[in-house]
């Protein structure tokens, strides 16, 4: 009997999904629309646009570019080629792609990124393809140096890491702030700047002085705790995880609780 239930409890949970579940709802049963909120929640319509067809990302005396236009590129390359790229952040047989987050959706599940780019498939052409960027001196001494790297480079340096470890009733939270939140906060979560210069982000150990109800009107409204309105972060929140479901910002909540008490905590 005892073998019988622990078999039943193992078919239940999978010993997979026990350590690895997954980190995003479904909410439609259509890919297509399960993709487009994804584009919202992982921040490519953030970079890429509205209409995902591209923007001006360069930064003056730095670089000239543009965020490439994904209407171009859903038309340019199959579905395995896109997948591809946003995971490896690569050119399949081509060139490697720059400022383009790549080591953030390096642990997507396929599920997600097939709906993701089963979206991109769907969009009508607009506008033109960008240009290649072009790097002027001073990011080509970065380059040479190794500090400005391409978005290969960084999945090859970090796609393997994680954020802290608060357990395993806290593994799907750590995976979608990890795609999420890591972009801006750092995957250790500490907001460190990760160039010279950059301003610093909140130490998202911050949340755990946040209550539950406060954290979700604050990822929904953008509002931070007493009313206050944020120079990015409440645009971010606004447009892109007031898309997420309550199960994902509760589980994002959680995490970040967990891992805020976990430091806190005086080390024995
Ligand atoms: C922080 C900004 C940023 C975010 C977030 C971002 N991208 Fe990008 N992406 C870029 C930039 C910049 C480029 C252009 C890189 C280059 O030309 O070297 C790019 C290039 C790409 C390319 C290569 C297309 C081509 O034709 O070369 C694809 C595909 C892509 N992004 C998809 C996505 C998807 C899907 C998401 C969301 C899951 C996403 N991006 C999120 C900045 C971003
Ligand atoms: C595109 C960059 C970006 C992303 C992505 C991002 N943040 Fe932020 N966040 C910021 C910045 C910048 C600040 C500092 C306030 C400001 O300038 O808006 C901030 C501030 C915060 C604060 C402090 C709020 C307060 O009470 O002052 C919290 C909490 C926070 N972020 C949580 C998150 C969480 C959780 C995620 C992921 C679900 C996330 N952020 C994703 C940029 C970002």
């Amino acid at each position: 009997m005892r073998l019988h239930a622990m078999l039943a409890a193992l078919a239940l949970t999978g010993c997979g999904a026990m350590q690895r579940p997954m980190p995003f709802d479904q909410v439609d049963a259509d890919p297509v629309r399960h993709g487009e909120r994804l584009t919202a929640v992982l921040g490519c319509k953030g970079c890429h646009g509205e209409q995902l067809s591209g923007e001006d990302w360069g930064d003056p005396g730095f670089s000239v570019m543009r965020t490439a236009n994904l209407t171009i590129s859903a038309q340019r390359y199959s579905a395995a080629g896109l997948k591809s790229m946003i995971v490896s952040g690569k050119r399949p047989g081509g060139r490697e792609l720059w400022d383009m987050p790549s080591y953030l959706f390096a642990n997507l599940r396929d599920r997600d990124l097939d709906a993701i780019v089963a979206y991109l498939k769907t969009l009508k052409p607009v506008g033109k393809a960008a240009p290649e960027p072009v790097f002027l001196a001073p990011a080509r001494k970065e380059m040479a140096e190794g500090t400005y790297r391409s978005a290969a480079a960084e999945v090859r340096a970090s796609a393997a890491k994680l954020g802290p470890d608060a357990g395993p009733q806290f593994a799907r939270g750590r995976l979608i702030v990890r795609a999420t939140c890591a972009e801006c906060h750092r995957i250790d979560l500490d907001g460190s700047p990760s160039y010279p210069g950059e301003p610093p982000k909140p130490d998202l150990r911050i949340v755990a002085a946040y209550g539950k109800a406060d954290f979700l009107k604050f990822l929904v409204t953008g509002k931070a705790q007493g009313n206050r309105e944020l120079e990015m972060m409440s645009n971010v929140a606004r447009g892109r995880f007031a898309h997420m479901t309550d199960p994902e910002r509760e589980a994002v909540h959680a995490y970040l609780e967990a891992v805020g008490i976990q430091a806190a905590a005086p080390t024995p």
